[in-house]
């Protein structure tokens, strides 16, 4: 991969979406067979969230022990960003501690832009603000090509919070990238103009949506975004838009349930569909190691 920074699916050529994700399927054998590939040996990758996580920041950390890495945790809450120093300082000092890699959660759209712009260390976007999301999107694809052997004409069905979510966007950018039909289902109050200029099909019935899909994917209703009153009721919600085995019933013969996580149960998702046969939520997370494996490898062994 020539490319320094992977700051957004958006910028990605469908090639180099291919390339990451055929690396990562190789990563994932290489990991189940026990292998050990140290090939970032002396390579230090920083992980620096200013917003909470659990399933990226620690995979990241993972995948790049997995390739031999040092790994280097900055806790934005106890950090001198607590003294007011600026992200790009931030970013100079983790370039001057001979950093290969800086991981960065952000609230901010564009943050991981202004840092990969300002430092020597390649930048990887953790999470942007409602921009994007690169690393779920890359493992959500590698999730779905374990379940069907291409996503070209796939019915893919993203419902929920679009408005807030930087993994809708993200995603459609992938999946049309690789052929699929995206769908993405919400109430008005959370469908932000432009999706149908990223590809993707706009419903707010979901019935109608989830008519004949192969994928559906219910995003996590974020309690701490929704100041704007975009729904009267979690009630009123659910019984709209909440993932249900019943509403299952109108998906294709073989159809998945994902969901980027972390996950509201009885909220956006019901406990038993979450839990269910159709569920690939806990294999998503375990994809994640092998992807992020793939993308630290790219971008720091040019071969
Ligand atoms: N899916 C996701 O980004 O999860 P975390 O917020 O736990 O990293």
């Amino acid at each position: 991969m020539k490319r320094k920074d992977i700051l957004g699916i958006k910028d990605l050529t469908r090639s180099e979406i291919t390339e990451i994700l055929n690396t990562a399927k190789s990563m994932r054998e290489s990991l189940v067979a026990g292998e050990r590939l140290p090939v970032m040996h002396g390579k230090n990758v920083a992980t620096l969230f200013y917003e909470n996580s659990t399933r990226t920041k620690n995979s990241f950390e993972l995948a790049a022990k997995n390739l031999g890495a040092t790994t280097t945790s900055i806790s934005v809450a106890t950090s001198s960003v607590q003294k007011g120093e600026s992200l790009v300082d931030t970013g100079k000092t983790l370039d001057a501690l001979r950093t290969d890699v800086i991981i960065l959660r952000h609230p901010i759209a564009g943050a991981p832009r202004l840092l990969a712009d300002n430092v020597k260390a390649s930048v990887v976007n953790a999470g942007d603000g409602f921009n994007e999301h690169p690393s779920q999107a890359l493992l959500d694809a590698m999730t779905a090509l374990r379940h069907f052997s291409s996503l070209a004409g796939l019915k893919i069905v993203i419902v929920g919070d679009i408005l807030h979510s930087r993994v809708a966007r993200s995603d459609t950018h992938c999946f049309t990238k690789l052929g699929a039909e995206v769908t993405v289902c919400a109430p008005y109050t959370l469908l932000p103009d432009g999706f149908e200029s990223l590809g993707a099909r706009v419903e707010t019935d979901l019935d109608k949506a989830l008519d004949g899909a192969n994928i559906v994917m219910p995003l996590r209703i974020q309690r701490e975004r929704m100041l704007g009153g975009y729904f009267s009721s979690l009630e009123e919600y659910r019984a709209y838009y909440g993932i249900t085995e019943k509403r299952l019933r109108f998906c294709a013969a073989g159809a998945i349930v994902m969901h980027p996580a972390p996950i509201n149960r009885e909220a956006e998702i019901a406990g038993d569909v979450a839990d269910g046969p159709m569920s690939v939520i806990e294999e998503q997370v375990t994809n994640g190691v092998a992807v992020r494996m793939a993308m630290l490898q790219l971008l720091t062994i040019k071969g």
